[in-house]
């Protein structure tokens, strides 16, 4: 039986706050996304698209309506609540990767494991080795960030996301950084990382060459959801972003 959703958004809403001005960012935004599926989210810059992923990582809370992971509402917890489903669920990659440079690409990759304990560590330790020398980094264990490229340095943040084995991984822009073969080769390695691990991703890009490759795609525009599509391949056959744009009303 398939269990609850990985996530599911509920009526969210988002109102930035500061002073006297407030900014309304997301309406009313529902969704579920179900176990193992990769996830797309797109939309213009300032459509609210790193906010949206935010609030579904439990780094800021929604104004109005309910995240609820794995079937629990988290929203509303306390910050040790939230950081404790962040720890144990969620893996994180941003469009810059947040390495630490005083430590060996290894421990980078091992960091979420540390904050689980030292036991946890040294248990994960030689899976994190496999998944490095799987992303082609074999023999770079040892090395500090400052002497891989960019492309090898968001492979690492890429591994490191998946040390707390996540239920779920988020990515805001995650090649955004990056030239587009540098690009390319990270975004496979997400994808097949996900379809070999079962974890589930979703994945903000401004590319669409990538967000096609998605089994489903969401477009947000101006804090609303614009289209869904759903179905891998079906992107293929017909262009969900390109419809998405045929569609829309202006
Ligand atoms: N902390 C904040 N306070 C006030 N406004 C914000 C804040 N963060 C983002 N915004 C505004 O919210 C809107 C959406 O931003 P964001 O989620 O970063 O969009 P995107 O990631 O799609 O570019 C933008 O208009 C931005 O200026
Ligand atoms: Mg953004």
């Amino acid at each position: 039986m398939r269990g609850p959703p990985v996530i599911e958004l509920r009526g969210v809403g988002k109102v930035y706050r500061t002073g006297e001005v407030e900014t309304p960012v997301l309406f009313d935004i529902s969704f579920p996304v179900q176990r193992g599926e990769f996830v797309a989210i797109v939309g213009g810059s300032g459509s609210g698209k790193t906010t949206l992923l935010n609030i579904m990582g439990l780094l800021d809370r929604p104004t109005s309506g309910q995240v609820l992971i794995e079937g629990e509402e988290a929203s509303h917890l306390d910050e040790l609540g939230r950081a404790q489903v962040r720890r144990e669920r969620l893996g994180f990659i941003f469009q810059f990767h947040y390495l630490l440079p005083e430590f060996t690409v290894l421990e980078n990759a091992l960091m979420p494991c540390r904050m689980k304990g030292s036991d946890f560590e040294a248990a994960q330790e030689a899976r994190m080795r496999q998944l490095l020398h799987t992303v082609g980094l074999g023999d770079k264990l040892r090395n500090r960030p400052g002497q891989l490229s960019g492309g090898q340095q968001q492979r690492v943040a890429v591994v490191r996301s998946l040390a707390n084995s996540p239920a779920l991984v988020l990515a805001d822009e995650p090649t955004g950084n990056l030239d587009s073969r540098s690009g390319r080769v990270v975004f496979d390695l997400m994808r097949s990382l996900s379809r070999e691990s079962g974890t589930t991703f979703i994945m903000v890009t401004h590319d669409d060459d990538f967000a096609l490759e998605a089994d489903r795609v969401i477009r947000i525009k101006d804090g609303h959801i614009q289209h869904l599509a759903t179905g891998a391949g079906v992107a293929k056959a017909t262009n969900p972003l390109r419809l998405a744009a045929s569609n829309s009303p202006v």
